[in-house]
Formats: C-alpha cells, structure tokens, sequence
C-alpha cells in the first residue's frame, strides 16, 4: 500500500526538491485536517455537527454547524504549516493572513471547507474543496488582491468526497490521484492509502447533472443542450441520457471522475450581477484544474474556467465540466450566432441588462 507521502513523492518526482518538500508537507496537514472533518462529519448529531449555527456568512448564506467545525479544522492546520503565507474560505469575509509565517511562506490557500451544507442532516455525501496558489510577493502579508489569480497557476487543487468510504482526489499538475483514508486500524492511525493513479475521464457520456428546477432562468443555449439530451433517442442526439443531482459539487464531480457525465451549474436569469451559483476561487477553479488534468473540459459557457481572472475573493459564475465531447458541443452551441447569445456578455454590467431573449 502507498501511503500519501510517497505518493506525492513518486508523482513530484521531476519538481525541484524543496517545491516537492513544501507541496508534500502542505498537502499531508490539509489531508489530515479533512481526516479530522470527516471524523466530525461522521459522527453528525452526536458531534453538534447538525443544524444552522445561527450566523451568515458573507455571501448572505446561513452557516451550518458543521461549516464553522470544518472552517475550524482548516484554520488549524494552516495556521501550523510553515509553507503557508494565508488562506481564503467561503466562511471568512476576507483573507487571512498567517500570523507567524505571512510574510515567508511560498502558498496561499483558498478552500471551501464543507461543501453541499444543505446535504449534512439528510446524511447525503458532503465534501471539501481547496486550491493552493502561489504566494507571489514575500516579504509582505497577504491580503485579498494577492489571491485574485487565474486557475491556471493553481499549483496543486483537490477535494475530499465525505461518503460512504472518505476519499481524496488531488493534482499537482501532474495528473490526478485518488486516496482512500484507511480507518481500519481506528481513527488514531488512520492513513490516507493511494487506491487510484492517473485518473481519467472518459470523453464521451450519456449522463447529465442540473438542478432543474431552475430551468426558466436558463439561457438559450442551455436550454437547447438539456432539451436534447432529455428528447433521447427520439431527438437530434438520436441516444437516451441518464440525469444526477446531489447538491454536493464534490460528489457530483466524484462521480465524473468514475464514469464521466457533465455537470452544469450555468449562468441564469435570476441576479444578472450574480452570473451563476458557484464561486470561482474555492468551488470552479479546483475543480477546473482536476477535470482538465483527467482529460476532460470545464467552461463557463464561452471561455476555460481556469483563464478567469477574479475581481472579487467570493466572485461567482456559471460552471459546466465534465466529458469532453460534450462540453465542446455546449461551448458550441454558445458561440452560434442563432442561439442569440451576444447580448449576454453584456448581462453582468447593470447599463446594458436587457430584457430576456
Ligand atoms: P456550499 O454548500 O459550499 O454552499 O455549496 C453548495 C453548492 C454545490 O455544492 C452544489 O452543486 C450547489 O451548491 C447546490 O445548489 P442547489 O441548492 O441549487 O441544488
Ligand atoms: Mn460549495
Ligand atoms: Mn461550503
């Protein structure tokens, strides 16, 4: 069995030695940190770890129990790790900087510590998300602007999918590898095992993720794409599809990595200054990097989430990833001059709203 260090080592086998220390060191504190969570998790009511913990956060969204636990656990193990100059969380308004090592440590971290909240009392799989980012200006603490960077120079991105079994799904650009926390011997010398390497997507699929209940908000091409795939074998794609929904980005993104599928969370009618649900730094951007590093595609309708440069730490928008194929046909059916999107890049700036087409 090869245990996460040795891993990492055998997959960072061309870095430079102290990129490999710092990645190795900083990765196995935030595996342990969700080892933690997931134990929290686990044991639900009998940990408090149910129920609104009567704040919001700063998006305006209540924070559970079980959010604030995770927060905890993250802040912990970063406030120990040495590599770490701060980090960024869904729960924190701003970024923080690491009160001993802000000013000499090489990363900042983003994450989102507990994620599809509305699954923790119906016991339905939960996760967390995190994406590791350079640290560009030593010698000064971090604040919000210096993690205002494009996905693509995350250097390493992952989640950890709290299930049935409690897995850890990691790139450090260098393909993407699966490890299963081995609690066998008991939680005092659990251990993440590497169970999974190279994982790969597959780059076609007949499966599909949406919540459709907001399926009035949706955009021409969007509504195009899930009409077809829902006509089946009677419509222009001439073949039935499958549909999943968790509410749990984690889980359903899991669940691409095993058999394919897409997965949309696009850009709706309903806050045209609010382009989508999902966040770009700690939810589209991690996942990004890994659906690419598996082979596949992640978009936001016209353009790669990982070229997206933030304006803001908790920035939204539209998310559609997954199977190759059928991401470029979506990326497609966006630039059709039919589909009548062109006014839509206007959308975001209140000047130019206009009326739905
Ligand atoms: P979070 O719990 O961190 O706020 O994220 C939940 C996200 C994501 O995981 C999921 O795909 C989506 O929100 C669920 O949205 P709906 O409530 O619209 O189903
Ligand atoms: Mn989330
Ligand atoms: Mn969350």
């Amino acid at each position: 069995m090869i245990e996460l260090e040795a891993a990492l080592a055998a997959n960072l086998a061309d870095a430079h030695p102290d990129v490999q220390r710092v990645l190795i060191d900083t990765l196995s504190v935030m595996a342990q940190a969700c080892a933690r969570i997931g134990e929290i998790a686990s044991q639900g009511m009998l940990a408090q770890a149910h129920g609104w913990a009567g704040t919001h956060n700063s998006q305006g969204e209540q924070q559970k129990r079980l959010d604030l636990l995770a927060d905890d656990c993250m802040r912990d193990a970063l406030t120990a790790c040495p590599h770490v100059a701060g980090w960024a969380s869904e729960e924190l308004e701003n970024a923080q900087a690491s009160p001993h090592h802000g000013q000499t440590g090489p990363l900042l971290v983003v994450y989102d510590p507990l994620d599809g909240s509305s699954n923790i009392e119906a016991n339905i799989s939960i996760g967390t998300i995190f994406s590791i980012l350079p640290h560009r200006y030593r010698g000064a603490n971090p604040g919000d602007a210096d993690f205002m960077q494009p996905g693509h120079q995350q250097v390493a991105a992952g989640y950890v999918l709290y299930g049935p079994a409690t897995l850890m799904v990691l790139t450090c650009r260098r393909g993407v590898l699966v490890f299963t926390l081995d609690k066998r011997a008991g939680m005092e010398s659990a251990r993440w095992v590497l169970t999974q390497d190279q994982v790969s997507i597959p780059i076609a699929t007949r499966e599909f993720a949406i919540n459709a209940s907001n399926q009035r908000f949706w955009e021409k091409p969007i509504q195009r794409y899930i009409a077809e795939c829902v006509a089946g074998e009677n419509g222009p794609r001439m073949k039935d599809f499958n549909m999943r929904w968790v509410a749990s980005m984690v889980a359903e993104v899991h669940r691409i990595m095993t058999r394919g599928g897409v997965f949309l969370y696009p850009r709706d009618t309903r806050e045209p200054i609010k382009p989508g649900r999902l966040r770009l730094m700690y939810e589209a951007a991690p996942m990004a990097l890994l659906v690419q590093e598996a082979g596949g595609r992640a978009v936001n309708g016209t353009s790669e989430l990982l070229d997206l440069i933030p304006d803001v730490l908790h920035q939204k928008v539209p998310v559609i990833l997954g199977s190759k194929d059928e991401i470029d046909r979506i990326v497609n059916y966006h630039a059709d001059p039919h589909e009548n999107v062109s006014w839509q890049l206007f959308k975001t700036r209140s000047l130019f709203v206009q009326p739905q087409a």
